[in-house]
């Protein structure tokens, strides 16, 4: 069983597919979420549906964030944010696998449900099992009045407007910066500095045009796809921020292309996969400038040295690499908010490439409202 946008009623802007159009409208979307939540004179955000005071937020020891699919990769990158902004302990786990362990429920864990739909039905269980055992849950939820968004005590919007491609790209990147959001709330009401606050303030109100940038490589990027189109399998590496964003490239890849694609941090590449690379089997390699540059570029030259091909997301040429998608640098922490949009648009351009039906792939559905 499931639910279906009323396709129709949704015009597809010129575009050929609504997966296309949705790409193309994440600058509008991103300027969505951040409108009017921005409180310059105190660097921090206001988010008017949270429900949580300054002494509960001081107060939260962790955060679980549950969700499935890209949302439990877009509460991966949320957890990172939150400990990094928040500097409070925090994980994303799917919430399919965390309904049926028996959870300790902690009253002082901060328990975040991510959902588009706001109806899938792990998520929703999740909540109200935790609900039932007196805990506090709030939504990261696209759809308005939806069922999870009515069931969580509060929560954020992510305004990406509606999403009718079967795989989301503009719900995941509004997800992330949502999140990005509550790290920065949560970190103002705790110990983060006035400087840090302006800084992501400053990195947030960016995104659009970063993104915008990025999209203009459109045409470079599907020149790469109908290369590596061929491909039987890919490797998707990062580390850190990276992974998340290797773990959704990995995953929207297989879901549209139909391609075998597998996700690893770069750093775990010596404990098996390596035994994988060849000149068959390319890997996507997620290189930001950050502290941890040296060490991918290591993984990059492990790869070569076993003929493997090399397609680099990075801020610079990457030498290793046969190709590099150039993306422009934020803040650290935002990084991974744009590394994901090129191979959102490499995803789609192999599906196009080999003829898949993008915007309704075979066997997966929108919203699984069943278990
Ligand atoms: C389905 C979709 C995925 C989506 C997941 C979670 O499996 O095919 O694209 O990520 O559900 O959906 P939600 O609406 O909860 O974000």
């Amino acid at each position: 069983e499931t639910v279906e946008w009323e396709a129709a009623s949704y015009d597809m802007g010129g575009h050929d597919t609504y997966m296309h159009k949705e790409i193309s409208e994440q600058p509008d979307a991103v300027d969505r979420v951040l409108r009017g939540r921005i409180d310059d004179r105190f660097s921090t955000v206001h988010l008017g549906g949270l429900n949580l005071d300054a002494r509960e937020a001081r107060g939260i020891r962790r955060v679980k964030i549950l969700g499935c699919g890209t949302s439990y990769h877009a509460g991966l990158i949320g957890a990172g944010l939150i400990e990094s902004l928040a500097r409070i302990p925090a994980d994303s786990e799917p919430a399919s696998e965390f309904r049926y362990r028996n959870p300790v429920v902690d009253p002082d864990t901060l328990y975040i449900a991510v959902s588009q739909s706001g109806e899938t039905y792990d998520v929703l269980a999740a909540v109200q099992e935790l609900k039932r055992k007196g805990a506090r849950v709030l939504g990261v939820v696209n759809v308005v009045g939806s069922a999870i968004a009515r069931e969580t005590d509060g929560g954020v919007y992510v305004h990406a407007g509606p999403e009718v491609c079967v795989v989301s790209t503009k719900c995941f990147t509004n997800t992330v910066v949502a999140f990005a959001l509550l790290a920065l709330h949560l970190g103002r009401i705790r110990d983060l500095s006035v400087a840090d606050g302006k800084r992501i303030i400053e990195g947030l109100r960016r995104l659009p045009a970063q993104i915008s940038e990025i999209l203009e490589s459109e045409d470079e990027i599907k020149k790469l796809a109908d290369e590596y189109a061929d491909a039987k399998s890919m490797m998707f590496i990062g580390r850190v921020r990276g992974y998340p964003v290797a773990l959704e490239a990995s995953l929207k890849l297989k879901e549209i292309s139909y391609i075998h694609a597998e996700a690893y941090p770069a750093s775990e590449l010596k404990h098996g996969p390596l035994a994988l690379i060849e000149p068959a089997l390319p890997t996507v390699a997620i290189v930001p400038d950050d502290e941890l540059l040296e060490k991918n570029r290591a993984a990059l030259e492990e790869i070569k040295a076993r003929s493997g091909r090399i397609l680099a997301v990075a801020h610079q040429e990457q030498e290793k690499a046969d190709h590099t998608i150039l993306v422009p640098k934020n803040e650290d922490e935002l990084d991974p908010i744009l590394m994901g949009i090129p191979l959102q648009l490499l995803a789609y351009h192999t599906a196009l490439a080999l003829g898949r039906d993008i915007d309704k792939p075979r066997n997966l559905a929108k919203s699984v409202t069943v278990e």
